[in-house]
């Protein structure tokens, strides 16, 4: 679907986890090398949660590690628990884990969100960095991984949650009382000038909330994903069969 302001959305479906993360890695690959080529560096902004960790794997094959010139690659993230770099909670240290400790990144181009002492400060340090680096105007990542929760959340933007309403900062404290915890997550101003948003949702348990958030009635508040509407940007949906079972084809 293309919208007339350059806005367009695809949704691909695949027979499993395996192939929904190679095709991700791809769109990662040719964005970096699509970036690169044109603008001399690469942003991106990674998801959290499981769904992407065998991405993140096939990033740190051999194959793949030397198709990026990583030494212009510039990685950010989406949203953070704030918990210790070593947490098994943490989304930076499951990437690392994954791939950007093979990947030859310089060391200033990793931005992990360090939110476990002070979270405002953090997210103020956050919302200054993305704004020197992107320079005036709108930050424009080039892709942006995101995924989709049960209940509708993506990044930390939860139901019904005051980070929904931001508009001038880029990123944002978000308390969860009900799981103990506090997160950092960036927000629609940093997230919907994005060039590329790619959605990685896998399994049944995604299947009612992928419907409703694709093909059900507008309800931004209930389901904050529906927020996620790049202004002139490509939004891709990498689904496996299982979370699209409920869609209509
Ligand atoms: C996080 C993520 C979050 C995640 C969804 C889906 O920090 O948890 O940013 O938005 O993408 O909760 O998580 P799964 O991939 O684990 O289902």
């Amino acid at each position: 679907m293309q919208g007339d302001d350059g806005a367009s959305t695809v949704i691909s479906i695949y027979r499993d986890l395996e192939s929904l993360s190679l095709a991700a890695a791809a769109l990662f690959v040719e964005s970096a090398r699509k970036a690169i080529a044109v603008r001399g560096r690469f942003s991106v902004a990674l998801s959290g949660g499981s769904t992407p960790r065998r991405t993140y794997e096939l990033l740190g094959a051999p194959a793949n590690l030397e198709r990026v010139d990583w030494s212009r690659t510039h990685v950010f993230w989406g949203d953070e628990r704030c918990v210790p770099p070593e947490d098994p909670r943490s989304n930076a240290r499951m990437a690392r884990a994954a791939f950007l400790d093979r990947a030859p990144i310089p060391e200033g181009r990793i931005h992990p969100i360090l939110c476990n002492e002070s979270p405002e400060a953090e997210a103020e340090r956050y919302d200054g960095l993305l704004r020197s680096f992107f320079g005036p105007g709108p930050p424009r990542f080039d892709l942006v991984f995101l995924g989709l929760g049960d209940n509708g959340h993506t990044a930390s933007l939860f139901p019904y949650d005051g980070a929904l309403h931001e508009r001038e900062k880029l990123a944002v404290v978000v308390r969860l009382p009900d799981q103990g915890m506090t997160r950092i997550t960036l927000t629609l101003p940093a997230l919907n000038h994005a060039a590329k948003i790619v959605f990685l949702v896998e399994g049944a348990a995604k299947a009612q909330m992928l419907k409703a958030a694709l093909h059900g009635p507008r309800d931004p508040e209930r389901i904050p994903v529906q927020l996620i509407q790049p202004l002139d940007g490509e939004t891709i949906w990498l689904a496996d069969e299982a979370a699209a079972s409920k869609l209509e084809r």
